[in-house]
């Protein structure tokens, strides 16, 4: 039972609000907006650079001008903690890092074309870079003689540069599709063996016995060696919602969710341990509720209500005799609806508050109950789920973890059902970091809606060069069910 409220509300944030909100919170190197437009200086004097050794000689002085401001801009990033910066070229796109730049891969067309045509599609400017090293990287992009990667790598050593490293861009480049696949399936593995430890929890309480808490430990620390090997195999896990077993997916959902915002905030290894245990364990009391109150369509009555309120009590009772020597998940149990204002239940005694457990378990309890769907009503989109949680910042959620679990999370969350704006569907793959409403997708239907056998990745950070506009973009969320997918999991 969430504190999830009826999100119905209008008031709720866009995603380009929300990004903009969370902005802050992004794990993107130039997050930052002083960065970011010592980023753009970069790009700008690379570009002004080769414009104008192709005007004249390198020896004149708007040439040498120019060419000291790229070095300056070099310094200025390295001053910033880059011991070394890239330029990226992925489909006539410009990124920094991996950071996408729209407007200047259109100003800076010519430049981007000429280190194509070199054969350059990643430059990797080092701390040492400096004046000669600049004048021999425009003269490179001006000479026609040089016609792929090898004759301009030649062409620096002959000219003994070490500040520059050229190279084709490896930005898109991950694990390899067979050690992803991999990962994928063990992190599965790992998921079904939770699901079935936490059956056994559950038919063990039902008959009133002890149950053994070490499966459980047992999958949190298998879990968190998958999630430190590829956080995405194990994110992409939440995906899955288990039509039958709800209750035991959403255990396994929430402690997904939890151990990945509590990685997010840097808790270590015994921290993430507690935590995953706890939000594996914080229902548990529901067991001692009877089915026909839980499962009840309509509105409870003041008794049934009293109820099903007293799962926390019961819960933390439970866990107590078992008696683990970590108290976190009898905590968590106890305090998981007490919410962020202390206006839920049970009421606190005296100056207490939600532990940091209690609030991640509760946030990441609210957005997976939201984005189930259940025989008594439809799942939310992931988008707008974490708009209501956004709108409940403060109130029932703690609002730094709010935004934590956003920026994680993404706008448009990985396993997110999209239309684009050419009205194809897709699925979100893959969220960008420094870009969250531009994730990588993967391309399932056309705009006819004709099926595709094998979907194609895309990155919807990709330019269009001709107008600097995003060459396709999301024009809204759709709930799995209405887009005909039923395991959206297969796709990631
Ligand atoms: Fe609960």
């Amino acid at each position: 039972m969430s504190d999830a409220v009826d999100p119905t509300n209008d008031d709720l944030q866009s995603a380009p609000e929300m990004a903009n909100e969370i902005a802050s919170n992004a794990r993107a190197p130039f997050a930052d907006p002083a960065r970011l437009a010592k980023a753009k200086e970069l790009l700008r004097a690379l570009a002004v650079s080769h414009t104008n050794a192709g005007l004249y000689p390198t020896t004149h002085p708007l040439v040498g001008q120019s060419l000291g401001e790229l070095v300056t801009a070099v310094e200025a990033l390295r001053d910033d903690g880059f011991s070394s910066v890239t330029i990226n070229i992925y489909k006539r796109t410009l990124f920094v890092e991996n950071q996408v730049f729209p407007e200047e891969s259109m100003t800076h067309r010519k430049t981007v074309e000429d280190l194509l045509a070199h054969g350059i599609s990643a430059l990797t400017l080092l701390a040492t870079f400096n004046l000669r090293d600049a004048t021999a990287l425009v003269e490179a992009l001006s000479d026609d003689s040089i016609a792929d990667l090898e004759a301009a790598r030649r062409m620096f050593e002959r000219r003994g540069v070490v500040g520059v490293e050229l190279s084709e861009t490896a930005l898109f480049e991950e694990a390899g599709e067979e050690e992803e696949q991999e990962n994928k399936v063990a992190a599965r593995q790992t998921y079904d063996a939770g699901v079935e430890a936490m059956r056994d929890v559950e038919t063990q309480t039902k008959l009133g016995k002890v149950f053994d808490v070490e499966p459980l430990q047992h999958m949190v620390s298998n879990m968190l060696d998958n999630l430190f090997r590829d956080p995405a195999a194990v994110l992409g896990l939440t995906a899955i919602k288990g039509h039958d077993d709800y209750t035991l997916n959403h255990s396994i959902n929430v402690c997904i969710l939890s151990l990945s915002l509590g990685a997010s905030l840097g808790l270590d290894n015994v921290g993430l341990r507690s935590l995953g245990l706890s939000a594996l364990l914080y229902d548990l009391g529901k067991v001692r509720i009877p089915e026909d109150i839980l499962n009840k369509q309509g509105p409870l009555t003041t008794d049934e209500w009293h109820i099903v309120k007293s799962h926390t009590k019961e819960g933390a009772d439970l866990l107590k005799r078992i008696q683990l020597v970590d108290e976190m998940p009898m905590v968590v149990a106890y305090e998981h609806h007490q919410r962020h204002d202390l206006q839920g239940y049970p009421e606190p005694q005296g100056d207490q508050e939600q532990h940091l457990f209690s609030k991640v378990v509760a946030l990441c309890d609210a957005y997976d109950a939201m984005t189930t769907r259940r025989p008594f009503r439809r799942e939310i989109r992931p988008d707008k789920a974490l708009a209501v949680l956004m709108q409940g910042r403060g109130k029932a959620y703690d609002p730094a973890l709010t935004k934590s679990l956003v920026a994680m999370l993404g706008i448009y969350p990985m396993g997110a059902v999209v239309h684009l704006d050419d009205q194809s569907t897709a699925v979100v793959f893959r969220v960008n970091t420094d870009d969250l409403l531009h994730p990588r997708v993967k391309l399932l239907a056309d705009a006819h809606g004709r099926w595709r056998e094998d979907p194609e990745v895309l990155d919807l950070r990709v330019v269009d060069p001709e107008t600097g506009e995003f060459a396709r973009s999301i024009v809204e969320c759709v709930p799995a069910s209405d887009a005909g997918i039923d395991d959206v999991w297969q796709y990631l």
